[in-house]
């Protein structure tokens, strides 16, 4: 893994690279989960409020708090017109400054490999979550080619240039993420499989989208620029292979985990 951190700090260009990503794995996750409406919820890293918005659509909860150490990313969500039944605050998913029963159901929509200690984070969403309620996420299958940039990356290995990830990949894994809810006392622990597919117009449409992320983006623009070319082209002779009329069709994979908190 690179020294490099990835960071969250623009809003609008989290927006066209992940928010998109987020919403379309957050729409099937929100299906599996059938949650009850008029609930109290936390949205555990939020970042620019995009699985958010879609929360309060699809669940209509009584109230939200979101919250996220980026304030680049919640300035953007601040705005959101979708959001404004949501209170955001700053703030880290390994201390959660709530008090203990607060909420009806917690999320980590594309979080939890994100904190530095997975096992800390499900127990203050835990901890924050009344008897008999909601504890829940879904992350990109990191390990697993399930994450929306898989095919650069695997060409970045390829060609000896190392892809940054995340603090705790291995957490979402769907093993890893059932014993870790297990672990942490939730009770009817299920998992399933969310399986999403996103359409560009043509590779340089889908290339440009992930340049704007803050995953690929940073270490394939620092790189000499024959290396850049070079990895472009090996992206997208792979990508268009079998792609019909121009168009690039990508598929992602991610977990998804619920429980209950015990009464
Ligand atoms: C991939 S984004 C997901 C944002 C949003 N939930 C969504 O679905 O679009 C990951 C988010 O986790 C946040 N994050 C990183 N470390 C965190 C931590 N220790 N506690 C809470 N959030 C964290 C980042 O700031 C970023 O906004």
């Amino acid at each position: 893994m690179s020294e490099q951190k990835i960071r969250f700090d623009d809003g609008a260009g989290y927006e066209q690279m992940m928010g998109k990503w987020s919403r379309l794995a957050g729409d099937v996750f929100l299906d599996w989960l059938q949650a009850p409406a008029e609930k109290h919820w936390v949205d555990i890293g939020c970042g620019n409020g995009a699985f958010t918005e879609l929360l309060i659509e699809r669940c209509a909860p009584s109230a939200v708090s979101g919250i996220d150490p980026s304030e680049g990313q919640l300035a953007y969500a601040r705005e959101r017109p979708g959001c404004r039944l949501a209170v955001f605050q700053q703030g880290d998913a390994m201390s959660l400054p709530y008090a203990g029963g607060s909420f009806d159901a917690a999320v980590m929509a594309l979080v939890i490999f994100f904190v530095p200690d997975p096992a800390k984070g499900v127990a203050e969403m835990s901890r924050v979550v009344k008897p008999g309620g909601l504890v829940s996420a879904y992350a990109w299958d990191m390990l697993g080619g399930g994450f929306p940039l898989a095919a650069i990356q695997a060409q970045m290995r390829v060609m000896g240039h190392i892809p940054m990830l995340p603090p705790s990949p291995e957490v979402s894994r769907k093993q890893a993420l059932h014993e870790t809810w297990v672990a942490a006392g939730l009770k009817a622990v299920e998992t399933t499989e969310i399986k999403v597919q996103r359409t560009f117009d043509d590779f340089e449409n889908y290339w440009q989208i992930a340049m704007v992320g803050s995953s690929v983006g940073p270490t394939i623009k620092a790189l000499p620029a024959p290396d850049y070319e070079a990895l472009k082209t090996s992206v997208q002779q792979g990508l268009e292979h079998g792609s019909k009329g121009g168009r690039i069709v990508v598929h992602a994979r991610a977990n998804a985990v619920r429980g209950f908190v015990p009464n």
